[in-house]
């Protein structure tokens, strides 16, 4: 089953994809994280997007569509995927539809998490990781069960995101609202589209989505 998780920062698209990952065996293609990544490591298209990225304005659409593309054809994606992060413009969806009719990998639903805009902004504000293993918490809503030792690998140092500051999130909301939120109507006209209430706690997200993706299965 491929799926693509839809929403804007915070909405817990990761979260979500971590959780489906778990759960049910399919692969979290995170565009976020596979960028943080390439900027982390200085390849060409870390050193093009780190900037972009840092201001809260999104990579330009060609960069992504490649990224994107050899990375579905990879033997992992067989088991199914998760798309977090992608598509987040009308050429990205058009590339994404082109590129899995010739890969045969059909999506099975694109689920938007609703979340309010302040809201939003608590969760991302909360943010912080293990600069280990990248686990996710968050100040208030999910704290580690030790403070200051992550649940899953036990270090105890933690990492925030560099574009998760006031300034970059009124910047990536605006790109959210005017280059992402079209793309929802594309998948409604597919016939894909689906929405669940983000604003619940994690599990009850979590229960949502896989009451959808029961229905589509
Ligand atoms: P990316 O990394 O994709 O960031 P984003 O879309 O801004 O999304 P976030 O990671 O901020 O939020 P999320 O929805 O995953 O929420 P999370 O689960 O972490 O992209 C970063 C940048 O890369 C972009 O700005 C752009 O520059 C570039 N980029 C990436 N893809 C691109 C593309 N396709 N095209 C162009 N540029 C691209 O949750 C947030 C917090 O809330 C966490 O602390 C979590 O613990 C907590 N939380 C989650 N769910 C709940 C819940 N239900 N209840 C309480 N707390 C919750």
């Amino acid at each position: 089953m491929n799926i693509i998780l839809f929403g804007p920062p915070g909405a817990g698209k990761g979260t979500q994809a971590k959780a489906l990952e778990e759960e049910m065996g399919m692969v979290q293609i995170a565009t976020g994280d596979m960028l943080r990544a390439a900027v982390k490591a200085g390849t060409p298209l870390g050193l093009q997007a780190k900037q972009m990225m840092a201001d809260g304005k999104l990579v330009p659409d060609g960069l992504m569509i490649d990224l994107i593309a050899n990375r579905i054809r990879e033997p992992d994606c067989a088991r199914g995927f998760i798309l977090d992060g992608f598509p987040r413009t009308i050429p990205q969806a058009e590339a994404l539809t082109q590129m899995l009719t010739m890969e045969n990998k059909p999506l099975c639903a694109v689920i938007e998490l609703k979340v309010d805009e302040n809201l939003l902004i608590e969760r991302v504000s909360g943010r912080f990781s293990c600069a280990h293993c990248g686990t996710g918490y968050h100040k208030k809503f999910r704290q580690p069960k030790v403070e200051g030792v992550c649940d899953k690998c036990g270090h105890t140092e933690f990492a925030c995101r560099a574009d998760d500051n006031p300034e970059s999130m009124k910047t990536r909301l605006a790109a959210y609202r005017d280059q992402s939120a079209p793309v929802l109507p594309y998948y409604m006209e597919k016939g894909l589209y689906c929405s669940v209430d983000g604003m619940a706690a994690a599990e009850s997200v979590s229960k949502q989505i896989r009451d959808v993706l029961a229905n589509r299965a």
